[in-house]
Order: structure tokens, then sequence, then C-alpha cells
């Protein structure tokens, strides 16, 4: 299998927004606006849109992810969802370790680990969110926030196993704020990341770890924040609730960039 694993990806996050009718209307406007799109487009929506969405963009390019999962694989977990479930209604992706979900949850680096290593046992493709509070960036905390996150969160897992994840860098204080994190700013974070990835399972796994950046990504700044070597994608949140700003997003327009492989 040849793998490209630095194909852009653009994914949506719905949150808990929509109701069925407006998010297969959604999932349809972003199909047609999104066909000739340079990278992957992934909506990732409620638990109870997954499978109406599912029949909505059958057959197409776009592909669809929940926003989190349970590790245990069936049992008495009320109100837990499986990865089983979500592969079974339809779902290739999933987010796992949001901000929300860590500081509204409670959700650990622990439970994240343990949602990472189900989401792939399940062969779904996991995108694991690490960023810091606008606090920790004041006092200079940043990366060691992130260092720690990332150890963490992929402990115990051989660079193999590890092949299908996206990584994405969502800085707290740029979610949901309009406060984007400037083009630098997350380069510099992206680079650090991908040197802890090469740290941690090599320099061969981290040229080829796709590393999203999300936090305020609009219509007006995608293409700027696309342009720079470390990032390879983004994790939208308002702005994929819009069929036209999420496919201007998707629809991202940058220099030719040098395709890089997991070696
Ligand atoms: P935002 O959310 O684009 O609304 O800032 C991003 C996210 O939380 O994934």
């Amino acid at each position: 299998m040849t793998l490209n694993l630095r194909k852009p990806m653009i994914a949506g996050n719905w949150k808990m927004h929509l109701s069925l009718g407006q998010s297969v209307e959604l999932a349809k406007s972003v199909r047609d606006a999104t066909e000739n799109a340079p990278g992957e487009v992934a909506l990732c929506v409620p638990f109870t849109a997954i499978a109406v969405v599912a029949e909505a963009i059958k057959g197409s390019h776009l592909r669809l992810g929940a926003q989190d999962l349970y590790w245990g694989a069936q049992g008495a977990f009320t109100g837990e969802i499986s990865a089983g479930q979500l592969v079974d209604a339809g779902c290739s992706h999933v987010i796992i370790g949001h901000s929300e979900r860590r500081r509204l949850f409670g959700d650990s680096d622990d439970w994240i680990n343990r949602k990472l290593k189900a989401a792939l046992a399940a062969k779904l493709i996991p995108i694991v969110c690490v960023g810091e509070t606008l606090e920790e960036r004041k006092s200079e905390k940043t990366f060691s926030i992130l260092e720690g996150q990332l150890a963490a969160g992929l402990k115990g897992f051989a660079p193999a196993e590890l092949a299908p994840l996206v990584l994405a860098y969502e800085p707290v204080w740029a979610i949901g704020t309009g406060v984007t994190a400037t083009p630098a700013q997350a380069q510099e974070v992206h680079a650090f990341l991908r040197r802890q990835a090469g740290k941690l399972f090599g320099d061969g796994f981290a040229a080829g770890q796709r590393i999203l950046y999300g936090g305020s990504v609009t219509a007006e700044n995608a293409d700027n924040l696309m342009a720079q070597p470390d990032i390879d994608g983004a994790l939208v949140g308002g702005a994929s609730l819009k069929a036209a700003a999420f496919a201007r997003i998707a629809n991202f327009q940058v220099p030719a960039r040098a395709p890089a492989r997991r070696g």
C-alpha cells in the first residue's frame, strides 16, 4: 500500500450543532463544493447525525468522523459510544482529546491514550488534539504542556501502530474566539510538535506526520496558514457550519508542496 501520509486534510468539527435535516443539507453542499479540493475533506458530526450524513455522502470523496468515543468495546457504559459502533454507523475518522472534552468533560491524557488505542484497533483514523491555554502561553509553558500531552497521549505505541495518526494543534485561546494564531506562531508550534514526534518515534515517522491547525480558521486566513511548511491541514469549528466558508477553506490555495512520506 502506498501511503502519502502528508496529504493535506481539512476537517470540519460541527460540535453540538444542527438538526438532522440541516446536517444532510450542509453535507451535500460541502460535497458538491469540494469535489476538486487539493486534500482530504472530512466532516466530524454529532453522533446522532452520523448515519444520515453517511447515507447523504455515500460514494463521494468526503470522509466522515465522530467527535469522541469510549474505549470499551461494549457493555454497561450508559451514554457512551464505542469505536465499533462508530464504524458501523459509517465513520472512518474520530476526533480524540479536543480541548472542550479535556476542559468541560474531564478527558485526561490517560483517557485520550485509551481512546486512541480503541480507535486504532477499530481502524478509525484518529485526530488527536493538543493545545495550550492562554495562561500557559503567557507563562511560557506552551512547549512543556504540548510535550507532556503528546508523550502521555501517544504512550505505549510502536511507530507502525501510529501510522494513521493525525495530530491537531489547537491553542485553546484561539478556539471559537476569533483570535487565530498567526501563521508564524502556528508554524513554530507545528515544527516543535514534529520534532517531538521525531524524538518519540523517529525522524522518518515525524516527516510523515500530518499536523492540522485548529482555532478560528476562516476562509480569509486558511491560505496563509496552509502555506506554512509544517501545517498539513485544518480542524475547523465555526466556519465548518457554513458551506461556502468551509468549501473555500477546503479548496485552499498555496504554492505546490513537496510530497513527504513516512519512511
Ligand atoms: P473554531 O473551533 O474553528 O470555531 O475556533 C475549532 C475547533 O474547536 O476544532
